[in-house]
């Protein structure tokens, strides 16, 4: 990682340290600052701040949303791994776990009020639009939540569908934290726009990446356990394959591990997973981040700035969509 994006990351660090540390009842603030103290990538953040680099801008007018978006963020975390009942997050409990499933509800409600009052701390000309782009992302993301949700339980589950729910689950996040980054950076709307898109293809491959991490991944590093998608019956990619290409036998397998009420974790996961192996279904994902990820360079490029200026952005997309973790 290069030197600029280890300071913006500090720096981050060093804002969100102070966020709710002192706020009474600790009952309620803990866990927010348990969670931001587990660490993860810091994507958002990164890339509101780094919007701020592309323009030229000081990153200190940048800073109060970047902080919005990961806190925002943050809460979406406590809510998602209580819906998924996912017992561990960046390598530790979960707050749910760790706390009760209230705590997670209550704890994530005071975060997202939390990000607000960060995005509201910008100069006033800005704000009408960053409400309007913020709040029309957190509606988005619980949209997508409720298809997720919606999906564990349907067999048919087409790809568009799967695609315009990561879309609004994930993507949206990601490019709204490049285009708060643009708006106090005062950059045009051709330019937001742009950013936009390139954000959005580029948290397409990132949830794609995060579904396969979830089969393949190596939890020492991805920090969830792994097969949890397939526990749950998530429509992923990888699933939503699996249904439209396998046939006889192996297609009855798979029916029966979905159908199965009652069954062995370990056992269930070895299975599925054999079978995303015979259909070769992860080059399938891997070539779709792949186009994904070249559709937002596309994007990026058609931003009329320097090459130089872009460097860090391309940096972290390529290191991103190639992760580990
Ligand atoms: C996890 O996001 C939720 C998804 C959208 C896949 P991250 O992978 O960015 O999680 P952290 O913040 O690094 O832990
Ligand atoms: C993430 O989806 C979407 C949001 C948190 C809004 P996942 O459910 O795949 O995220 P992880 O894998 O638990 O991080
Ligand atoms: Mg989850
Ligand atoms: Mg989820
Ligand atoms: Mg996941």
């Amino acid at each position: 990682m290069s030197n600029r994006i280890d300071f913006l990351e500090k720096r981050i660090n060093e804002e969100l340290e102070k966020v709710l540390v002192n706020e009474e009842p600790r009952s309620l603030f803990e866990p927010p600052v348990y969670v931001f103290s587990l660490g993860g990538k810091r994507v958002r953040p990164l890339l509101t701040l780094m919007a701020a680099d592309l323009f030229e801008k000081d990153i200190n007018i940048a800073i109060n949303p970047a902080l919005a978006v990961e806190i925002f963020h943050n809460f979406s975390l406590l809510h998602d791994d209580l819906m998924d009942k996912a017992d561990l997050r960046r390598g530790s409990e979960t707050v749910h776990k760790k706390w009760s499933a209230n705590t997670a509800i209550l704890s994530g409600d005071a975060m997202v009020i939390e990000s607000y009052k960060y995005i509201s701390k910008a100069p006033h000309k800005y704000l009408p639009e960053l409400l309007e782009v913020f709040s029309d992302t957190a509606m988005d993301i619980c949209i997508g939540q409720q298809l997720d949700m919606d999906f564990e339980q349907r067999m048919d589950v087409t790809e568009d569908e799967y695609l315009k729910m990561i879309r609004l689950k994930t993507a949206v996040l990601i490019g709204c934290s490049l285009k708060l980054g643009a708006i106090v950076s005062d950059a045009s709307v051709k330019d937001l726009e742009a950013l936009y898109q390139f954000g959005i293809n580029l948290g397409m491959a990132f949830q794609l990446k995060d579904d396969l991490l979830d089969v393949y991944g190596d939890f020492k590093s991805f920090g969830k356990k792994p097969g949890a998608d397939i526990l749950s019956n998530k429509k992923t990619y990888l699933l939503i394959k699996a249904l439209k290409s396998s046939e006889g036998k192996q297609k009855a397998e798979l029916y029966k591990w979905l159908t199965a009420e009652e069954f062995d974790h370990e056992q269930k996961i070895f299975a599925v997973k054999k079978i995303y192996d015979e259909l070769k279904l992860r080059v399938l994902v891997e070539n779709l981040i792949e186009k994904y990820y070249l559709a937002s360079l596309e994007f990026l490029s058609s931003i009329r700035i320097s090459d130089a200026l872009k460097n860090d952005l391309l940096d972290f997309s390529e290191q991103l969509t190639h992760r580990v973790k």
